[in-house]
């Protein structure tokens, strides 16, 4: 489907809104071997916040990045900061107990109020209200469940609140109400925590990819350039782990994609953030775009390269503001990655529990504003203090029988379906009937193979191997994207890699 014939109302390529809005400095490439204190991979809000963190307290760092910092799922974020993350705090209770779960609680509330103090010490121009979070339902089936939720909420001394009707302009069953939570900007937030890691004498490089790393102390890194970075800590904040020697994050961890449009609309809305309980998923917030009030509503979720025409996700976004608030115009949309642990808990600490000075942070589900943060403070905690408070409850190399073990198995046999799905698959599209701006899977000299046609007519092949473990790449019309069913690495038009766990492009073919 072509969506400039048939969605005339939708921005033609992906764009956030965060990123657009803001001028971000550019960095360089190594031109040297460094030697810091700590090196940390992956500029997004995890990376630059711990990055500012530790420079704060006088340690000499360097962030990495393989592409653009914050141009990850950081820039692509719907950008709610609250410690209510979907209706968790009922199911962490029955796996991990109150503690835990308090814990959990209290990490989350924390980062907010990082973000929170650190934009009003130093007045960050970021557009940070304070707004209400609520969880709704409209389906009798959800009732209890929120329910359920609020009586966590009183076990475990959540501020909150049940009522039936939102302020929102249709009729729901009933909701739970997180008060004082907020959302912001992200990127003018770390545009500044960026500069601040500079003005402390921390050194951010672009464009660089780390190849691997060297265990010991201090610890190696290998650029993809051929220099190398010796510290005496390293921090993955990579979002995918960019080393994963045998945690086995592959197998941990699975990747979805959901969708965010930008609005101008008919009714004014009522102020708050919310979240429906059922599926499909509907998030919403305001928004100020040039001075004038917008609706961000994100949803619909999906396993990455699983999808069906994924444009259909955008059109499914749009008949819901249309019906909700009077849609007259969709000024952004874009779209982002997330990633989701077995117990759904992140995996923040030590990678490896008998490997000191190697941490990590991922997982974070949807609600990476508060969570990215939370791991920032415990990782420079494990670095600088060598304890913290939530060591244990994140630690990646927990194991729960219950959930994790279903889980394993449910993933990573839906991993083997698709890499063996892939293989059979039969394409009989040719070269020459792909229009411009189309993809496909088409096959060239009897193989399997990934097309594009560009808007100026020059067709883009494409081994559709994945470059990791072997699956079959699918194309994603909305964001013209190679994405991988098996684990959730990315790859542009070209083949290059968006996001991992791949490092390598996917392979070239030539033309019949
Ligand atoms: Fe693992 Fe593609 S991401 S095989």
């Amino acid at each position: 489907m072509k969506q400039d014939e048939n969605h005339a109302t939708f921005p033609q390529f992906p764009e956030s809104y965060w990123l657009a809005s803001t001028d971000i400095p550019s960095f360089p490439k190594p031109s040297e071997d460094i030697q810091v204190d700590v090196a940390i991979v992956g500029a997004g809000i995890t990376g630059i916040t711990t990055a500012y963190l530790l420079s704060k307290k006088g340690l000499n760092v360097a962030v990495v990045d393989a592409g653009r910092i914050l141009h990850g799922t950081t820039g692509h974020t719907t950008a709610k900061i609250t410690a209510q993350h979907d209706l968790i705090y009922s199911e962490f209770l029955s796996h991990f107990g109150k503690e835990k779960t308090r814990l959990y609680y209290e990490a989350n509330r924390d980062a907010l109020q990082f973000i929170r103090q650190t934009v009003e010490e130093y007045h960050i121009d970021c557009q940070f209200t304070e707004e209400d979070a609520y969880v709704y339902t409209c389906a009798d089936t959800h009732v209890e469940k929120i329910a359920d939720e609020y009586k966590a909420y009183k076990e475990l001394g959540i501020p909150g609140r049940y009522v039936e009707q939102t302020p929102l302009p249709f009729s729901t069953k009933a909701a739970i109400m997180m008060e004082n939570q907020a959302q912001f900007n992200p990127v003018p937030f770390l545009r500044y925590l960026a500069n601040q890691v500079i003005q402390q004498g921390g050194k951010i490089y672009e464009q660089t990819t780390v190849a691997g790393v060297e265990q010991g102390n201090p610890a190696t890194l290998n650029t993809s350039d051929g220099y190398k970075i010796t510290c005496n800590h390293v921090v993955s904040s990579s979002h995918f782990p960019f080393n994963d020697p045998n945690a086995l994050y592959f197998a941990r961890l699975h990747a979805e994609r959901s969708y965010v449009l930008a609005v101008k609309t008919d009714r004014t809305y009522p102020g708050g953030m919310y979240l429906s309980a059922e599926t499909p998923k509907r998030s919403l917030r305001s928004v100020l775009i040039k001075g004038e009030p917008m609706v961000i509503i994100g949803g619909e979720g999906h396993k990455t390269g699983q999808g069906i025409c994924t444009f259909q996700y955008y059109e499914a976004l749009e008949k819901f503001a249309e019906q909700t608030f009077g849609l007259k115009e969709i000024v952004y949309r874009w779209s982002a990655q997330d990633l989701y642990t077995l117990d759904k808990l992140p995996y923040i600490g030590q990678e490896l529990s008998d490997v000191s000075n190697i941490l990590v942070a991922t997982g974070y589900k949807k609600w990476g504003m508060t969570t990215s943060v939370a791991a920032a403070l415990l990782n420079t905690d494990l670095i600088t203090r060598k304890e913290s408070p939530y060591r244990d409850l994140f630690t990646p190399s927990r194991f729960h029988a219950d959930p994790d073990i279903k889980t394993f198995v449910t993933q990573n046999a839906n991993v083997a379906k698709h890499l063996i799905a892939g293989k059979l698959e039969i394409s009989y599209k040719k070269a020459e009937e792909l229009q411009q701006d189309e993809g496909a899977v088409i096959r060239v000299n009897g193989k399997r193979a990934g097309a594009y046609r560009d808007p100026q007519g020059t067709l883009h092949l494409v081994d559709t191997t994945c470059t990791h473990m072997g699956c079959e790449v699918e194309w994603n019309e909305a964001e013209r994207t190679w994405d991988c069913p098996c684990h959730g690495s990315r790859y542009s038009y070209q083949g290059e890699v968006i996001e991992g766990p791949a490092k390598k492009a996917l392979g070239k073919v030539e033309s019949e």
